[in-house]
């Protein structure tokens, strides 16, 4: 079943996504080379405790950090660790928080110094086509039609889109319906209705497709070993323009005056 919210509650999580999109703000002012990503995640968890939010992945099946800290090859789902960060790393940050029992859950990759013009242009793509995601999830379409928009822009490039994860809807529970694949077909897939949250997470891939998962259990990484990029937001599907609850405006901001972070245009 999919949960369709009221507009109170909607207004709750957009406190919730909006707590997310502050942690990572507070998280790209102090990237830089040298740091870890374990530090980054006990920052993550402070962070969020402070603000009267629990990190919702702790836990979560068992998942033991606060945060996913997926750099270069690393897909999703990578574990903090004690290994310096370096120029031309990218690295994917994914937060989840539950804020008055409404979840907020996205994610944005950074570049640590210039990572190179082909993976650069992965960042910048993979980002826009979150973005053709979102401007269909409006009323009347169907879950097929923001999956197609990534997979076409996306594949025009000749990336290759994950097939194993998936972004989903979000309430009162990290993960609700409906399933919101990266890729399929136009006009398939559940009516999208007014009030409907989902968290919409393109992955992708500079090479193959293909993806596996390490013995820990999680850490999901390219075939290819070649580098992967994920950006999530949380979006209310309203009738003419989606509501995007989270937001990047001030990430970009402290992207922008974060001399360690790889910019271009
Ligand atoms: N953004 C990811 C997702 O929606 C994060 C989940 S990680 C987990 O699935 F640790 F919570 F599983
Ligand atoms: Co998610």
């Amino acid at each position: 079943m999919i949960i369709c919210k009221t507009n109170e509650e909607v207004e709750l999580m957009r406190k919730s996504a909006l707590l997310v999109s502050s942690t990572l703000t507070e998280v790209a002012k102090i990237l830089k080379p040298g740091i870890t990503s374990l530090s980054l995640d006990n920052m993550i968890g402070e962070y969020v405790k402070d603000h009267k939010a629990i990190p919702s992945f702790l836990n979560y099946n068992g998942y033991p950090f606060n945060s996913c800290i997926s750099v270069n090859d690393v897909v999703v789902h990578g574990f903090p660790n004690k290994k310096e960060l370096k120029e031309g790393d990218i690295i994917s940050i994914d937060i989840g928080v539950i804020l008055n029992g409404w979840h907020g859950d996205h994610a944005y990759t950074f570049a640590i110094g210039d990572p190179g013009k082909d993976v650069w242009q992965l960042i910048l793509v993979t980002k826009q086509s979150l973005y053709k995601g979102i401007e269909k999830a409006i009323v009347g379409n169907r879950v097929g039609d923001i999956s197609f928009a990534i997979q076409e822009h996306t594949e025009k490039y000749g990336y290759g889109v994950v097939r194993e994860l998936v972004g989903h809807g979000l309430g009162k529970n990290l993960h609700e319906e409906p399933q919101v694949p990266n890729y399929g077909r136009r006009g398939t897939g559940p009516k999208l209705k007014d009030g409907m949250v989902l968290a919409i997470e393109p992955m992708i891939n500079l090479g193959t497709k293909d993806v596996f998962t390490e013995k820990d259990g999680w850490t999901v990484r390219t075939k290819d070993g070649k580098p992967s990029v994920h950006f999530e937001h949380n979006v209310c599907v309203r009738k003419n323009k989606a509501d995007i609850l989270s937001d990047y405006t001030p990430i970009e901001a402290a992207e922008k005056e974060n001399v360690n972070l790889y910019i271009s245009f």
